[in-house]
């Protein structure tokens, strides 16, 4: 029986995989990150499955083909963690989930604008020491309002729906626009910017959308409307959007991630001293809902995750085409964009 090294592995997890599994590989969940000071835990493993925050880097590709390992899967969408010019030339394979439930994040999105537009926090708190007072809690209408939609991909098109339920006007951007997308209307990121009420982002973290929200983008917003990232923390350049909230331009901003979420997200972390002050100060403002990266976290997610994940295992190992790679040269963009990229097409990326 193969094992395979589980880095990362919370509860739900386990729960998630040994049920999907059913004993075809030896699973061996450790608590700690994939790092280089953790790479001895893959002794006798041919695959290793890791999650959003552990290091998939040279150095540490470098260690597990050294160690045997052939396979790591990830069981998450995102990838900007993997150095994959390096996993190539050290014949590493990468997989990863591309789809799970694009509902659960899309619905967290909404989550977080609701709250954060009616206050839910703040009232919430408020209701529970018998205060009942409702200054500063009131929002606005949503129906008629616009939302801007930051990549429609398999969770920005649920996302845009939901913004129709709504009754919102639906604008968007997109590297690749899908004109067959009904009711949306895609237009330049800074129209989109000038113009939306509720700015929501599900474009993937590549060089190009790094701090693809930085000072210009935010001083770009109409004034007062809301920023939701469900997406990654690095879209968004923290200074710029501590800044914008401090003038009062933004109105407020709901995060399910941040850009150096990976020193403390996931965990417990209420005894140690918030060395980080951009988190300390968001976590801090009124108009501001943080949660832990945890839009994924829907019981039908999380058995997605595991299925395909060991899926992608059983075609690694069978030697069947892999339809989960992620290929070195499109890095994904291909798929994602509906297009076919010749690398894929040969089991990976030749370029
Ligand atoms: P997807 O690949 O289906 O869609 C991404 C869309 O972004 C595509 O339409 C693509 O054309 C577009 N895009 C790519 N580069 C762009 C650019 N430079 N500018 C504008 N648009 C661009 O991905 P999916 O499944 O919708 O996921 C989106 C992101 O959500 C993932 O990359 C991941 O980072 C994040 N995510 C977050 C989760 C959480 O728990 N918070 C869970 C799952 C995904």
């Amino acid at each position: 029986m193969k094992s395979v090294a589980m880095f990362d592995a919370k509860p739900y997890d386990r729960e998630a995989f040994d049920r999907a599994n059913s004993g075809r590989y030896a699973l061996r969940y450790f608590e700690a990150k994939l790092s280089v000071g953790t790479l001895p835990l893959v002794e006798g493993c041919e695959a290793i499955c890791v999650f959003v925050n552990d290091e998939v880097d040279r150095p540490v590709l470098e260690g597990l083909a050294a160690r045997g390992v052939r396979v790591v899967a990830l069981r998450c969408a995102g990838y900007n963690q993997v150095d994959f010019k390096a996993a190539y030339e050290l014949g590493i394979t990468v997989v990863r989930v591309p789809a799970y439930s694009p509902y659960a994040v899309a619905e967290h999105a909404l989550a977080l604008l609701m709250t954060l537009n009616r206050h839910l926090h703040k009232a919430a708190a408020r209701t529970r020491e018998f205060n009942f007072s409702l200054v500063g809690l009131t929002g606005m209408d949503l129906h008629g309002k616009t939302a801007g939609v930051v990549g429609t991909g398999k969770i920005g098109r649920v996302f845009c729906a939901i913004c129709q339920g709504l009754g919102m006007h639906v604008l968007a951007f997109d590297a690749f626009p899908d004109a067959k997308l009904a009711g949306v209307t895609y237009v330049p990121l800074e129209t989109l910017l000038a113009e939306a009420d509720v700015v929501s982002l599900h474009c993937p973290l590549t060089p190009q959308t790094h701090h693809l929200m930085g000072a210009k983008a935010f001083a770009g917003m109409k004034p007062g409307a809301l920023l939701i990232n469900t997406s990654r923390g690095a879209l968004v350049d923290s200074a710029a959007l501590i800044e914008s909230l401090r003038e009062g331009r933004l109105g407020g901003a709901g995060l399910d991630v941040y850009e150096e979420e990976s020193d403390w997200f996931f965990e417990d972390r209420s005894a140690v001293v918030r060395q980080d002050k951009a988190l300390a100060l968001l976590v801090s403002m009124p108009n501001v809902v943080v949660t832990s990266h945890q839009a994924f976290l829907t019981r039908e997610a999380l058995a997605n995750i595991a299925e395909t994940t060991l899926a992608n295992l059983d075609d690694v190992f069978a030697g069947r085409p892999l339809v989960n790679e992620i290929c070195y040269r499109c890095q994904g963009q291909a798929q994602a964009a509906g297009m076919d990229c010749p690398g894929r097409k040969q089991g990976r990326c030749l370029g």
